[in-house]
């Protein structure tokens, strides 16, 4: 009996729902080549599910979601839906409930790619952005009073423990260790005196337990300067939910289109399933005109099967995304051609070999 995974894919809204199909047939394929096998179930958990029922998912969705040993998400927000409903509703009690306290997000400039930095050549741009996934600066403790008065005013607490700001910057410096060797910390101690000193402090004592691994810290402001300037200067670089998020996105800006960058929501106890979807949103601005770019979904779905174990089929799909960026094959609007969502898909299927 050779081994099935169950996998719950979540299209979600706009151009998730055409580039989700896309990232299926390609783990399909690399699977089958594999010699294991992908049992999906579908779930329209969206804002048009939303529009029509009051919710985002069921009420018994989490459960729901327990039972799979992973989640394949498109990208879920739509016009008419306030971003905060569809994130608070689906994406954030996901992460949270779930554990998945990594958000994994590589960073790296493909051949075939124009970076919009001058001069940078494949191999030169190569790191990961570890951001903090559950706690932080997104949180719901705080509230609002005197609304609708001159008094109004709104109130904002941030949240980091130990054990959550520990356990980031543990998974940060063992990924290093598989790799370059190099940690660096996202901070804003200066301006943040609470918070960040508890980071820095949290940053240093973790950088103790990992004596092979050069560990430095920038402030955020300078950081997101350096990450234009000198992106080969990073390996790892970690940070918290908020600064994480900003610098996750402008990495993936640096080495081309936000289409082809991938993420991963891991809980890296294996307690509860991870969760891997693109980096991008849900691009209503191209939605329904089958140009999107497949290649952060197929991406995000190499990084899924490399968490189940599956390497070799994960590092296939990588290699056959990579070959075709580097040939004459087809290319999506994005990456300056005139090719379909289903041409670039199709493409990275038959680069699979
Ligand atoms: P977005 O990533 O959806 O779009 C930003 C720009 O990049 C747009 O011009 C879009 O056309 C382009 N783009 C994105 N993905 C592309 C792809 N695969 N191929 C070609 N071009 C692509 O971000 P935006 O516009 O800020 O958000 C749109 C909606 O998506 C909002 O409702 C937002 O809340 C939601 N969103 C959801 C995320 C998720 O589900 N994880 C993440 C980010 C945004
Ligand atoms: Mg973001």
């Amino acid at each position: 009996m050779s081994k099935s995974y169950k996998i719950a894919a979540i299209p979600g809204d706009g151009i998730g729902r055409e580039v989700v199909p896309e990232g299926m047939r390609v783990i399909e394929a690399a699977a089958r080549r594999h010699g294991f096998s992908v049992a999906w179930q579908e779930f329209d958990w969206s804002c048009e599910r939303y529009a029509r029922t009051g919710r985002m998912m069921p009420d018994d969705g989490m459960a729901t979601l327990a039972k799979f040993d992973s989640i394949y998400l498109g990208a879920v927000g739509y016009p008419g839906v306030p971003d905060h409903v569809s994130l608070w509703g689906l994406l954030i009690p996901i992460r949270r409930g779930f554990r998945q306290y990594i958000n994994l997000r590589p960073v790296r400039l493909l051949a075939g790619i124009d970076s919009p930095l001058k001069n940078r050549k494949p191999g030169e741009i190569d790191f990961y952005v570890v951001r903090e996934n559950n706690e932080g600066e997104y949180s719901e403790i705080g509230g609002r009073l005197y609304k609708g008065t001159e008094l109004e005013m709104a109130m904002q607490q941030a949240v980091f423990t130990k054990t959550g700001t520990d356990r980031v910057m543990r998974y940060a410096f063992a990924l290093a260790m598989k790799r370059k060797k190099h940690v660096s910390s996202a901070t804003k101690s200066n301006g943040i005196i609470h918070s960040m000193p508890f980071w820095d402090e949290r940053f240093a004592a973790i950088a103790k337990e990992y004596p092979d691994v050069k560990a430095d810290q920038y402030h955020i402001d300078i950081l997101t300067a350096h990450f234009v300037r000198h992106p080969d200067w990073f390996d790892v670089v970690v940070g918290s939910n908020l600064f994480g998020d900003i610098l996750s996105d402008l990495g993936p800006a640096v080495v081309g289109s936000i289409g082809i960058a991938p993420g991963g929501n891991i809980n890296p106890e294996r307690e509860c399933p991870s969760m891997f979807e693109p980096v991008h949103g849900s691009a209503p601005d191209i939605a329904g005109k089958g140009v999107a770019n497949p290649i952060g979904q197929i991406w995000s779905g190499a990084m899924m099967l490399d968490h189940l174990g599956e390497h070799e089929a994960a590092a296939a799909i990588e290699r056959a995304i990579e070959r075709v960026l580097a040939g004459a094959g087809p290319r999506t609007p994005d990456l300056g051609g005139n090719a379909g969502t289903k041409d670039l898909g199709q493409a990275i299927l038959d680069a699979l070999g």
